[in-house]
């Protein structure tokens, strides 16, 4: 049993799953079998946040500077990432798990973009949980392709200085319609964005962990709700400004 306040749940929690090559080395192992490993970490975490009725779960699964790593790597990912998605589908459908997917994505492989595609429509009904996979993301780029198309849009629609709001903008980035996650946990010893969410993460609780991706459990999840309850959002307000539950 764990001890995590229903009341107090983060609606949007987001992750950077790091550590899967270092766990391979640690275990002698080829990196692209810590990639395997970490599929099961994410069918954990997947599952466990449906439990426990997290609303939105967005999982940063290859940025757009991964696709300077070697090529083979970058096959094995797009491969596994395929896998996934066809293997995962009846449960994501059983479940009511929504897909959905942020970033880039015509820059994967057909293959994978088809398998994709078919998860997103097949379950695009599905009011239980969503699962978001930030696939070739970059948080740079998500903002500078919103400003591009602002930009066209306003060849053929009023939009002047004063339209632009921080919510008008918003909804030009990938992520319109989400709403910012509640907390970020990054897997991996490293103690950095790397260009994840940036716009986003602004009023974000962030959770380091050192445990390495193809280790994170299920209680390493809870562990970190648990932390992210005991915290004090003030949002830029004083203590005895918040509303007391
Ligand atoms: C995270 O693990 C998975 C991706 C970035 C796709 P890494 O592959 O970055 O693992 P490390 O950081 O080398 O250990
Ligand atoms: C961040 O991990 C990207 C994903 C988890 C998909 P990286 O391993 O690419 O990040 P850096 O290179 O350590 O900053
Ligand atoms: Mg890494």
């Amino acid at each position: 049993m764990h001890r995590i306040i229903k009341e107090k749940l983060p609606r949007h929690i987001a992750v950077i799953m790091d550590g899967n090559g270092r766990w391979a080395k640690k275990n002698t192992l080829k990196r692209v079998l810590g990639h395997e490993k970490g599929a099961d970490s994410v069918r954990t975490v997947v599952k466990t946040c449906r439990e426990l009725g997290v609303q939105y779960l967005t999982l940063f699964a290859f940025s757009i500077e991964n696709w300077q790593r070697p090529k083979s790597e970058i096959r094995a990912l797009t491969l596994l990432l395929e896998k996934y998605l066809r293997t995962e589908l009846q449960e994501m459908k059983d479940n009511g798990i929504r897909l959905i997917t942020i970033g880039d994505s015509g820059r994967l492989p057909k293959t994978v973009r088809d398998a994709l595609f078919r998860a997103i429509e097949e379950t695009s009904e599905n009011s239980g949980m969503i699962l978001n996979l930030a696939l070739s993301y970059g948080g740079r780029d998500e903002i500078v392709s919103a400003v591009k198309r602002v930009l066209k849009d306003s060849k053929s629609r009023d939009i002047d200085e004063n339209t632009i709001t921080k919510e008008f903008f918003s909804s030009y980035l990938y992520t319109a319609n989400i709403p910012d996650p509640d907390l970020l946990i990054r897997t991996g010893e490293e103690h950095r964005l790397s260009n994840f969410l940036l716009w986003q993460l602004t009023y974000t609780e962030l959770y380091f962990t050192d445990v390495l991706w193809p280790e994170f459990s299920r209680d390493d999840l809870i562990e970190a709700i648990m932390d992210y309850q005991r915290r004090e959002r003030r949002f830029g307000l004083i203590s005895d400004q918040l509303s007391k539950e």
